[in-house]
């Protein structure tokens, strides 16, 4: 099994991915980060998976805000709690007193990959803190960025928007990255189909996602009349563990930070009338979407 740490913003997919990763890999860790709602929510959201999961695995907080940028939020899409209001299991887990780049830069081995699933504050302070560090950990593979069009503005999708200076540090940084963009993460949707799916599976994960997962459906239908989502993060969680399910292509990804209309954006180098610069990113381009429906829906039927 591979082993994963995992930095996220939970949040309704990030939750997900957490319940996926628990299922298909070895989870060494969680270090949360501001992103979807702020770090003390996104912290209490892992404590509350490691609860459902019964997990041991710790949780460490991470950064309370961006790099250089005011903090951004999507709690329009994910809630003020950020997982769409569900009812909660009371439990009396905490985070770790070490904090969350500390972990990021001490626990790693050469095996490990850090699953990126939110805004990449965390990673890129524990990149400014010590370089090399890319050199001690198998890989970055992150939910992020966009081959395409963006979510939260028209270019820029929201991780990388929400910090795009520790975006364009960790795209610069030499790491070896596998980036699951929009571009992929639009090929894995969720929909009525799914909820129904998932209605029919007697486990308290199932009951505990449905709801969340329904209230993303709601939430797209207000913002953009349709009721399907895509499940963004547990792509990068299946492109360590199932890597075959997936068309990667190396290409020159670079992070734009000073256009009007397109900061944020992930600029990735796609010609092909002239020679492309030197690509440093492994861009996932299509996904066996239903092979990973299904390992995702299959996940949620047992801890
Ligand atoms: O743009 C999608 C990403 O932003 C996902 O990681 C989602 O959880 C939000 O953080
Ligand atoms: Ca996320």
């Amino acid at each position: 099994m591979e082993s994963l740490i995992i930095d996220c913003d939970p949040g309704v997919d990030d939750m997900v991915a957490i319940l996926l990763a628990h299922h298909v890999a070895n989870v060494k860790g969680i270090v949360t980060v501001s992103g979807n709602v702020p770090v003390d929510t996104t912290t209490k959201n892992a404590l509350l998976a490691t609860e459902l999961l019964q997990s041991d695995t710790p949780v460490y907080q991470g950064s309370a805000q961006p790099l250089e940028s005011e903090p951004v939020h999507s709690a329009h899409v994910h809630g003020s709690d950020g997982l769409g209001g569900v009812p909660r299991i009371e439990h009396r887990r905490r985070p770790k007193a070490k904090d969350g780049v500390d972990f990021l830069l001490e626990e790693p081995t050469p095996d490990d990959w850090i699953v990126a699933l939110g805004p990449l504050t965390n990673v890129a302070s524990a990149i400014r803190r010590d370089p090399s560090w890319v050199n001690r950990i198998r890989g970055i593979s992150l939910m992020g960025g966009s081959t395409t069009v963006g979510n939260i503005t028209p270019t820029a999708e929201f991780n990388v928007y929400a910090d795009p200076e520790a975006a364009a540090c960790v795209f610069e940084s030499g790491a070896s990255i596998q980036m699951c963009g929009l571009n992929l993460t639009h090929q894995l949707l969720i929909t009525d189909e799914t909820i129904k799916e998932l209605q029919g599976i007697d486990s308290d994960l199932a009951q505990f996602v449905t709801p969340m997962l329904n209230f993303l459906l709601y939430r797209m239908e207000a913002l953009v009349g349709r009721r399907y989502a895509a499940m963004h993060d547990p792509c990068a969680v299946l492109a360590v563990t199932h890597p075959a399910l997936f068309n990667f292509e190396k290409q020159s990804v670079h992070v734009e930070l000073c256009g009007t209309l397109t900061r944020g954006m992930t600029v990735c180098d796609q010609r092909t009338t002239r020679r492309r610069e030197q690509p440093n990113v492994q861009v996932a381009l299509e996904i066996d979407a239903e092979t990973a429906r299904s390992l995702v829906i299959g996940s949620l039927k047992s801890p």
